[in-house]
């Protein structure tokens, strides 16, 4: 085998729920050398993602809303060595001091087109009864970076799914967590290596 010295790539995985866009970030890098999924954290004791994590042998933390903001938080993840934190179903706001440490180092996935249908209070199934209930024909995705306002950091990647008049909520969800599985791995994966490329 040929050592390389090229630096690893840690990610940090947040989440509050189900963590599917998780195990998926999870299952992709676990093939990819030099980047690796190094931590996945939760504000949610009993989330199901860390029971994913701990499927897959990862350490995994589960912090209160008020750890985010703290020196020691954040100190601990940059010791670990932490390149970026990508948020997935994450439903706490992140905080400034936060953002300021990581700086165009946090992404978010959302589950709709921004602008459409964003902002505080718009998550997971209420994005979809939303865009059900103003009869769109089309939905989808959009990854970004994180900045002091909800799901406002520039746009790095969005993809589109057509919708029909019998796609209820449940459905139109369905439809956009496929185009979420397939899109976010490679997204992160470009911007790494964009950045190791720098
Ligand atoms: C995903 O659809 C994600 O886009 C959404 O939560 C779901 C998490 O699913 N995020 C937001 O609504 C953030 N505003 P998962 O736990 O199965 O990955």
């Amino acid at each position: 085998m040929v050592a390389s010295n090229k630096a690893s790539q840690k990610i940090a995985i947040f989440a509050s729920g189900s963590g599917s866009n998780a195990e998926t970030i999870i299952q992709h890098f676990s093939r990819v050398p030099h980047i690796e999924v190094a931590l996945v954290v939760s504000n949610k004791s009993d989330a199901y993602v860390l029971e994913r994590a701990n499927k897959h042998e990862l350490p995994a933390l589960v912090i209160s809303k008020e750890d985010l903001s703290t020196e020691a938080f954040i100190h601990g993840l940059k010791s670990k060595g932490i390149n970026l934190v990508v948020l997935a179903g994450f439903l706490l706001k992140i905080p400034v001091p936060f953002i300021q440490a990581f700086p165009n180092s946090i992404v978010n996935i959302h589950p709709s087109l921004l602008p459409k249908y964003g902002g505080p209070g718009m998550y997971g199934r209420r994005v979809h009864q939303a865009v059900f209930n103003a009869y769109e024909k089309e939905s989808g995705m959009t990854i970004h970076l994180v900045n002091e306002h909800y799901d406002e950091g520039r746009i790095l990647f969005q993809a589109k799914v057509e919708l029909d008049h019998r796609d209820t909520p449940d459905k139109i969800a369905e439809k956009v967590l496929v185009l979420e599985h397939t899109h976010y791995p490679t997204v992160i994966a470009d911007l790494l290596n964009e950045r190791s490329a720098d």
